[in-house]
């Protein structure tokens, strides 16, 4: 850890606790991080002080309600560096961000058009354009990993036939959840605007772990969640190049993203309200712009050196465990802040049911990465997940429990 960080994890009350007797040891960031205590009291500060309904209200809470929620669409404009904070809307996580992008990029659709996805995507950037294909008439065609066990990561030679002109939606993910790569994002967005297609990034998995520039990407639409990155549950953010969200349908409908209302019809505001119908969620929206100057403060190419070098230690040590396949590359630089792996002898489940004993919270299963897993001839592996407050200590009980769990299961 950074030497400024050395009093960190004093800012999360929730990792003082003992489970089962034992220091809690907690390894399931990718599916949810933990909360700092700055982000914790931004949200109780405004239900207690500010609490009030927002662009409506001419009294003061109503204006410092108001205040705080575009405040906060501006820090999370800075946090990714959008040209404007009109560019950022605010959803209840990466999957609603990716489903207005295909639901509203689906009526732009004909037959013919095709959508490119790739086989490492989560469910959530998946579904949303199986859908859209067949409310379309599109065809969805898929970018393949390579190797094995995933380790090639994407087959990039491969889109010198697959993005063809045809192509109108490129949507790919920054870093998989499963096999923790991390994608060359600014190279495929590239790639997808030399045929015209649109780019759609999934960033849950590396917004709240590195620097993440939309511009220095060249990135049409980025969803990501709230909760991965220090901030509250239900709380997102789909970015939208300017140019194109004034070009979408509204996903959804009703007050407060109309300009004037008849009995006919209606006419519809510009991005962001546009596409924020109805109360927003504007107390988890202030808590985000928390955990962005929370993110900021500890420094953003720290983060990624310190999961990255968590993972690439995990990995290591995890490599000498009899029976272990790991999953995904093992090249330091490409591997982000997780490791995923599977034995042959002992299921996932039971493998996370053995470590929550010894206090350690892991996740076990698909990761809602169904076809990758088949893929992978897997139902399910194990995976650990690294943040800011987790230690290299923290690795070495992993590692012991792993031991513990694996001698039972080849004497039972
Ligand atoms: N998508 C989250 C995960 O990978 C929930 O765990």
């Amino acid at each position: 850890m950074p030497p400024s960080w050395s009093n960190l994890r004093a800012d999360f009350p929730i990792l003082h606790q003992q489970v089962h007797g034992k220091p809690l040891v907690y390894l399931d960031n990718a599916a949810t991080a933990q909360k700092p205590r700055a982000v914790i009291d931004a949200l109780v500060r405004y239900y207690e002080r500010d609490n009030s309904n927002v662009h409506r209200g001419l009294h003061a809470l109503s204006m410092r309600a108001t205040d705080a929620y575009e405040g906060a669409r501006a820090r999370v404009a800075k946090f990714i560096n959008a040209a404007d904070p009109a560019e950022i809307i605010f959803t209840r996580g990466t999957t609603e961000g990716i489903n207005i992008v295909s639901r509203s990029v689906a009526a732009t659709l004909k037959p013919g058009d095709v959508i490119l996805c790739t086989e490492m995507e989560h469910h959530s950037n998946l579904v949303p354009w199986q859908q859209a294909a067949r409310a379309s008439g599109a065809t969805l065609r898929f970018l393949p990993v390579l190797g094995a066990d995933a380790e090639g990561g994407l087959d990039l030679a491969a889109l010198d036939t697959l993005l063809t002109p045809q192509v109108k939606v490129f949507a790919f993910t920054h870093i998989s959840n499963t096999l923790g790569g991390i994608n060359p994002v600014a190279e495929l967005c590239r790639r997808a605007r030399a045929v015209g297609a649109l780019s759609v990034i999934d960033a849950a998995q590396s917004i709240g772990h590195g620097p993440f520039d939309v511009r220095a990407i060249g990135a049409d639409y980025v969803a990501f969640s709230g909760h991965k990155m220090c901030g509250p549950t239900g709380i997102g953010v789909l970015y939208g190049h300017r140019a194109l969200l004034d070009t979408l349908a509204p996903d959804e409908t009703g007050g407060g993203m109309v300009v004037t209302v008849d009995y006919a019809g209606a006419r519809w505001k510009p991005a962001p309200e546009r596409f924020e119908a109805g109360t927003p969620n504007i107390a988890d929206a202030i808590a985000l712009a928390a955990a962005c100057d929370y993110l900021d403060a500890l420094g953003r190419d720290e983060i990624a050196r310190h999961d990255q070098a968590l993972a690439a230690l995990a990995y290591e040590k995890l490599s000498a465990l009899p029976g272990i396949r790991l999953i995904g590359p093992g090249r330091s630089g490409v591997r982000s802040g997780l490791v995923s792996f599977a034995f042959a002898e002992v299921h996932a489940h039971d493998v996370v049911t053995f470590a929550d004993e010894d206090g350690i919270a892991l996740r076990g299963g698909h990761h809602c990465n169904q076809p990758l897993m088949r893929k992978l001839g897997l139902t399910s592996t194990t995976r650990a997940s690294f943040y800011v407050y987790n230690t290299e200590q923290e690795i070495d009980v992993l590692v012991a429990s792993l031991h513990r769990i694996l001698k039972f299961f080849a004497t039972s």
